[in-house]
């Protein structure tokens, strides 16, 4: 009988090579965890924002800017309460809600049928998102309704005029840009008694639109979201890019046409709760007459 061989490579089992399974010890689990940790956070971006351009009677004016807050799975009910109290604490002028509410038009309903209570001095401003304007489309008179239970002025093609010194400030915003019915010309025209005017679309991939319209710009400061700040992004540009112009308006100040753009990363996050190179923002403006 001829003896059984035994196949000693069979017997081997795969290893993590020596090096590789040494340089793993050494790594501490943070890493794994840091792009959650960094989406459950917030920052408070606190901004002196000097023009020559801004009314005399609104040198000092403090406004708060938030977007992109997507209540829901991601982002709970005891999460919106504390963000509402630490908005409330800044004391601001104006307190503008950049849209995107929560994941879609239902969402945003339950958002401010939940009243959290932004307050402001003056104003409490709503912007309409795309998420806001995702059908079914009679939600839509039904969530401004809640938003103005919930004491928001909601801007849809629309606009307010604050009056301060003798000075006339206007915040105008539009429909959303992709899912709604927006009319720039409608939005431009409620500029036209103002000193100065702050354009508050949701995105900012409607800005070279403007841009076509005859004559100057009907505004001089755009604040905007919707992008998250690409939510994950490196050396200033997005894994994947919610803007038709891809990293163009990614995050942060940019100067076009000779006025100010602040696209901010927002407060919440959506598809996954991580960010990475995209902190979560919320910001506080001081506005400061340049002489
Ligand atoms: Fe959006």
């Amino acid at each position: 009988m001829q003896p059984r061989r035994l196949n000693r490579e069979s017997k081997k089992k795969p290893h993590t090579p020596f090096w590789l399974g040494k340089l793993l010890a050494k790594v501490p689990p943070w890493p794994v965890f840091y792009p959650l940790y960094e989406a459950s956070r917030l920052n408070l971006e606190e901004e002196l924002y000097w023009s020559p351009r801004i009314p005399a009677g609104f040198d000092g004016f403090r406004i708060v800017y938030l977007s992109d807050i997507h209540f829901g799975p991601l982002f709970s009910e005891e999460r919106l309460r504390d963000l509402a109290q630490r908005v409330n604490k800044l004391h601001a002028d104006v307190v503008i809600l950049g849209g995107d509410y929560g994941i879609d038009s239902d969402g945003a309903i339950e958002f401010f049928q939940l009243k959290p209570g932004f307050q402001a001095k003056t104003a409490v401003l709503g912007v309409m998102g795309n998420h806001d304007r995702m059908k079914p489309e009679e939600n839509f008179e039904k969530l401004l309704a809640a938003m103005r239970d919930d004491g928001v002025m909601p801007l849809v093609n629309d606009g307010v005029v604050l009056e301060r010194k003798g000075s006339r400030m206007a915040f105008v915003s539009c429909d959303d840009f992709y899912c709604g019915e927006p009319d720039l010309k409608k939005t431009a025209a409620l500029a036209k008694t103002a000193d100065y005017t702050v354009f508050l679309p949701h995105m900012p991939d409607i800005l070279p639109e403007t841009y076509k319209m005859p004559g100057p710009l009907f505004y001089q400061l755009v604040l905007c979201g919707h992008t998250h700040g690409g939510q994950v992004a490196f050396m200033g540009h997005a894994i994947k890019s919610s803007s038709i112009y891809g990293s163009r308006y990614l995050s942060g100040w940019h100067h076009e046409h000779g006025v100010d753009i602040l696209v901010s990363n927002g407060v919440g996050t959506s598809g996954l709760p991580v960010r990475l190179g995209a902190k979560a923002q919320m910001h506080l403006i001081t506005m400061k007459k340049e002489l």
